[in-house]
């Protein structure tokens, strides 16, 4: 019915590629020119990018990301909810008295005691959560993200929080693919995206003398360590190819920031969970990136139905309840430690420091919190242990929060959850477009104005169907209309839609599309006579109830069923 989407589709993806050719244009220029940031040439091209989102000028190009979802194929992967930790990578450097940071557009000139922060990845979960703490804090903000995993979504909702020019400028760019050949082999693909990207950055910085790092790094760069809690002094013996990609890429950072005057601030993230409490950013991934997400995805997606239940594989490990036990961290808390690590960042220094809780959750009492948070009834499936998950992680927050003064405060889970869930339940659709029903026309010369329509069930239409087939006989053609011989308006139709699914959909009236007509139904007396076939299914609201009730069960479509694997 709707035909504006489907002819919207082609046009964005079209938008999308010319994106990806300009962005690849862009990276070869950024190539040649060694002063990339402010380079007129340069915005000149790629503002053509960041125009498709109308979203500001380009200065920089910088990208470090991380992908999870491969990361599982791996028998010996950290367990889901660890790797629920570390979604985005996600790096923040400052371009404070950075020299080529000056140039000619609002957003570039430097004011004193304006601090410019580039935040790597700024359109996913934890970036745009970052973004917006530090917008609030009136820093300058700008945003790189390749949107493989982000949403322009969340950058939209930072750009009407904050409006002004100059304070948030959103960068479509991709570094990896000058990087990344085609052929690279599966965990390499973590050296490049990570490691890779980190010694891109850091030449970056030292070309452009921008001199302070804070770097999100992982508590799997400790890999399965003898003695919790996990403090950082605990050796790093990371055991699967993302955590020695982290582990090399913190190395490579110490190795530079010795020979320089660099800052640099390592944070080692434990799970992070939650979203603002005030509503305005949540997590929303993908739909076909949903089965390799993170363990509150997976709590959501199972209140949500659109997951049958959740799966805990591993009941006897050693633990209290016998379920892998976490550290499960807040964005809030998280981001909140890389500003007060910003604050503290100075020349020749570097701090390394856990962020987490200090407190360790069973999986079983994850579990048991998210039910609370959400009110469903969420079903649980215990299994058996999987391969390569340890029974304990838990960090020592002490360092932190003795040099820092950072502790965690939402520490109850089910708060937590709660928040989060908030977001989730009024966000069904992620940052996607607000389901609004768009109804063409309202002045036709029909008894409620808007179009008349016949609508026919398709267990009908099989059924009509099969009668022909049974009635099919040589030399003879039959010619039948199939149709329940009554007309409905669209509005008919759209409050029977109301009752079926008991959503308060939100309808815009608009003008009337060129091309349509008022009213189409059927005589469907020739079929009847001639085949026996008469539709059965003509309550439209009934008719509408039964695809709904498939529909909500199946949010993921024919998709592979996502489920949450601990
Ligand atoms: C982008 O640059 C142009 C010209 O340099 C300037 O007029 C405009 O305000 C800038 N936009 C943003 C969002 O900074
Ligand atoms: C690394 O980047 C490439 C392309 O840029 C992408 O196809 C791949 O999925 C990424 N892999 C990981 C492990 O992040
Ligand atoms: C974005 O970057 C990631 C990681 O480098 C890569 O896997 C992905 O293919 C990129 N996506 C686009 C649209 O460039
Ligand atoms: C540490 O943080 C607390 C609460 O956030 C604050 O009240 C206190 O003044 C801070 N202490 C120092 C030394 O900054
Ligand atoms: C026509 O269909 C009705 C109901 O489907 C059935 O009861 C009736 O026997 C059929 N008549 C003939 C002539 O096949």
């Amino acid at each position: 019915m709707d035909h504006s989407d489907s002819r919207r589709k082609p046009h964005f993806l079209g938008k999308v590629l010319m994106a990806a050719i300009l962005t690849a244009l862009c990276i070869f220029i950024l190539k040649q020119s060694p002063g990339f940031i402010g380079d007129s040439a340069l915005k000149t091209l790629c503002c053509r990018n960041a125009e498709f989102y109308n979203y500001g000028n380009i200065s920089i190009f910088l990208n470090i990301w991380m992908d999870h979802s491969d990361s599982r194929r791996k028998p010996h992967f950290l367990g889901k909810v660890l790797m629920a930790a570390i979604l985005t990578a996600l790096c923040i450097f400052i371009l404070k008295q950075s020299p080529g940071f000056i140039g000619d557009s609002a957003f570039s000139r430097h004011e004193p005691g304006v601090t410019h922060v580039l935040v790597t990845g700024g359109a996913g979960y934890i970036g745009s959560h970052a973004a917006l703490r530090l917008l609030k804090d009136s820093y300058r903000v700008t945003i790189v993200d390749n949107l493989s995993r982000g949403n322009i979504g969340a950058v939209k909702v930072l750009r009407e929080l904050f409006p002004e020019p100059g304070r948030l400028q959103f960068i479509y760019a991709d570094l990896a693919v000058a990087y990344v050949g085609e052929s690279t082999l599966e965990p390499l693909r973590y050296y490049h995206n990570i490691t890779a990207n980190t010694l891109v950055i850091l030449e970056a910085m030292a070309a452009h003398g921008v001199k302070t790092l804070i770097y999100s790094s992982t508590c799997a760069t400790y890999g399965e360590p003898e003695k919790m809690p996990i403090t950082e002094e605990t050796p790093q013996f990371p055991i699967n190819p993302y955590g020695k990609a982290k582990k090399m890429a913190e190395d490579m950072i110490l190795d530079f920031s010795k020979n320089s005057d660099m800052a640099v601030m390592i944070l080692r993230y434990f799970n992070v969970i939650g979203s603002d409490p005030e509503g305005r950013l949540g997590e929303a991934p993908r739909p076909e990136l949903r089965e390799h997400g993170r363990i509150s995805g997976a709590c959501f997606d199972a209140a949500l139905g659109i997951i049958p239940g959740l799966k805990v594989k591993g009941t006897d490990y050693p633990t209290a309840d016998g379920t892998c036990i976490r550290d499960y961290i807040d964005v809030t808390d998280l981001v909140d430690a890389h500003v007060k690590a910003l604050d503290k960042a100075s020349p020749n220094k570097v701090g390394i420091y856990n962020v987490g809780t200090g407190k360790g959750r069973s999986v079983k009492e994850f579990v048991e919190a998210c039910k609370k948070a959400t009110g469903a009834n969420i079903k649980v499936d215990y299994l058996d242990r999987r391969p390569g998950d340890y029974a304990e992680v838990y960090s020592d927050p002490s360092k932190i929060n003795r040099e820092l003064n950072w502790t965690a405060q939402y520490t109850d889970l089910q708060e937590c959850l709660s928040i989060a869930w908030r977001w989730q339940k009024s966000h069904r659709n992620g940052y996607g477009s607000p389901s609004v029903m768009k109804v063409k026309g309202t002045d036709y010369p029909t008894a409620d104005g808007t179009c008349i329509r016949d609508y026919i069930d398709v267990t009908d239409l099989v059924d009509a169907h099969v009668k022909a087939l049974d009635k099919a006989s040589p030399n003879k053609v039959g010619i039948y209309n199939v149709g329940t011989g009554k007309g409905r308006s669209v509005k008919e139709f759209v409050e029977a839609c109301k009752k079926a699914t008991g959503a308060n959909i939100k309808v815009d009236y608009l003008d009337r599309r060129p091309g349509d007509y008022a009213e189409v139904y059927s005589d469907p007396s020739k079929i009847n006579r001639e085949l026996n076939w008469t539709a059965q299914y003509t309550d439209l609201q009934e008719c509408l109830s039964i695809a709904w009730r498939w529909q909500k069960s199946h949010r993921n479509g024919y998709g592979s069923p996502s489920v949450m694997k601990v």
